[in-house]
Order: structure tokens, then sequence, then C-alpha cells
């Protein structure tokens, strides 16, 4: 950053976004947290325009204009597209796609107004390309917001502003809250991870302030995942491997 003053975190109470707050604070820049859970400087729920709205004039009046805006506020959801109730997808979409929309708009048309540059780091998901089962909406969420992060990437160069996202793997916070976490399948996850492990908040953050800094970048997904969703799930090299077969070349 140019100068320490003035980044916001929206989301930044827990998991990923802590982990970047922690990595701002390590640095001596000024931050900021949005969210509605532990103990926020700003209370924003991004489900709700006029919160969002509030949350800017709160934000101008304490640290003046961000330059720097990152954005981890999300939900994880599971159920099967056939089951899926209307008030559900509409739940998740409001938080995931429409809330970072809002949200980058509002700071967007501040920093236009001042003629100042800004950086915006969304978070979307390798489920944002990838397919699971019982994660309909929330991939349908991640997959709008990626691009989301390239029309808004284009339009808003001219003022130089930069939007950029970062898609995470499975990484360890307390999103994953029921996921099974016992060796099958938390083992096959890190097994099938080039990296041979799983991701930690610290692994995103690291990504996130790094993309900030990239003057020369925007419109992209950086996915930070130890290679995650490299991997074709036909992967015979990988049957092979496991029964330990020679492999047929
Ligand atoms: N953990 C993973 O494996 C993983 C993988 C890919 C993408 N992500 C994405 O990373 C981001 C951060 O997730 P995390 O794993 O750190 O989870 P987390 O649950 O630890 O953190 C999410 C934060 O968002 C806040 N939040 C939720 N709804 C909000 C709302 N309406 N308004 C404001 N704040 C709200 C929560 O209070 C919480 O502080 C999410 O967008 C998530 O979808 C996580």
């Amino acid at each position: 950053m140019s100068d320490a003053a003035g980044a916001v975190v929206v989301g930044g109470a827990s998991g990923i976004g802590a982990a970047v707050v922690d990595m701002y604070r390590a640095r001596g820049a000024s931050v900021l947290v949005w969210d509605i859970a532990g103990k926020p400087d700003v209370e924003c729920d991004v489900a709700d325009p006029d919160a969002i709205d509030r949350a800017l004039a709160e934000t101008l009046d304490l640290i003046g204009l961000p330059a720097q805006l990152t954005i981890t506020a999300g939900v994880g959801h599971v159920g099967m597209l056939l089951d899926e109730p209307v008030e559900e997808w509409d739940r998740v979409i409001a938080v995931n796609t429409r809330g970072p929309w809002l949200v980058m708009r509002a700071l967007a048309k501040a920093s236009i107004a001042a003629s100042a540059p800004a950086s915006f780091i969304a978070t979307s998901s390798v489920s944002a390309r990838l397919v699971d089962r019982s994660m309909g909406t929330y991939c349908a969420s991640k997959a709008a917001l990626s691009m989301l992060v390239k029309v808004a990437a284009s339009e808003w160069a001219p003022h130089n502003i930069r939007v950029n996202a970062v898609g995470p793997g499975v990484t360890q916070t307390p999103m994953l809250g029921e996921a099974p976490t016992g060796r099958g399948w938390w083992g096959a996850v890190e097994d099938r991870t080039p990296l041979g492990r799983l991701g930690q908040p610290g692994d995103i953050a690291q990504a996130i302030l790094a993309l900030h800094e990239l003057e020369w970048v925007t419109g992209q997904v950086l996915e930070v995942d130890g290679g995650l969703a490299l991997h074709s799930p036909i992967d015979a090299y990988g049957e092979n491997m496991r029964q330990g077969a020679e492999v047929n070349r």
C-alpha cells in the first residue's frame, strides 16, 4: 500500500478475513473490519443495501477513503437443487454475490468521485468452476461473483480501480463447520492436493495482500488451493499409484 492508512476487510471477524486483518496490523496498516459477527469496527450486513451505505459513511468518518478493499464475507451452503427452497437460494446469492457487488459499487463511486485509485479483492472459490453435488447454490453464487469481478474490472479500469478475486480451495476455517473432518474425507482431500495439505487462513491472506500490490493485474481470479483444482477426476495415474501398479505410459 502506498499509504499505510485505509484498508477495509468486509467479513474480517473470522477465518480468512481475520487472517487478512492480522497481516495488515502486523505491517502497521490502518484497517477496519466490517462484519455482522464478532466485534467488528463497523457493523454491516452485506445483504442489506442500506447497511452498506451506512457502513461506508462511518468508514469515511473513521479513516477516510480506503485504498484497499477486501471482501471475505460469505456463507457456505449445502442443499440439493431438487429440494432447494427459493428463500435459501435468495439468501446465499444476497450475501455471496449481491453483497460484494453493492460493497464494491459503493466504494467505486466514492473513489471515482475523489479521483482516487483503489484495489478491490473479492473472495470467490474453486467452487466457482468445479462441480460438487449438493453445492449448486453456493457454486452458482461464486461463479457469478467471479464474472462480476471481471466486468467490474473492465468498467472501472479507466478510473484506476483494479478488481480481482481469490479462489480458495478447502481452507480450515469455521465455515467448514459440519464438514466431515475424519481421515476419510479430510485426508482424501489432502491426498488429492498436490502441495499435500489443506489450506490455512494465512495462505489465502498472503495471496490477497500480494494481489493488492500487483499494479498491472486486474480482472483475475487467483486460485489459492495448493493445486487442488488442477486434477481431473479421471486421474488414472493417481489410481495406478494408489494401487501400486506400474504406470502404463
Ligand atoms: N473455508 C473454505 O474452505 C473456503 C473455500 C472457498 C471460498 N471460501 C470463501 O472465503 C470467504 C471467507 O470464508 P471463511 O472460510 O473465512 O469463513 P468464516 O465463516 O470464518 O468467515 C466468514 C465471515 O463472513 C461474515 N459474514 C457472513 N455473512 C455476512 C453478512 N451478511 N454480512 C457481513 N458479514 C458476513 C461472518 O460473520 C464471518 O466473519 C467466504 O466468502 C467463503 O465463501 C472459503
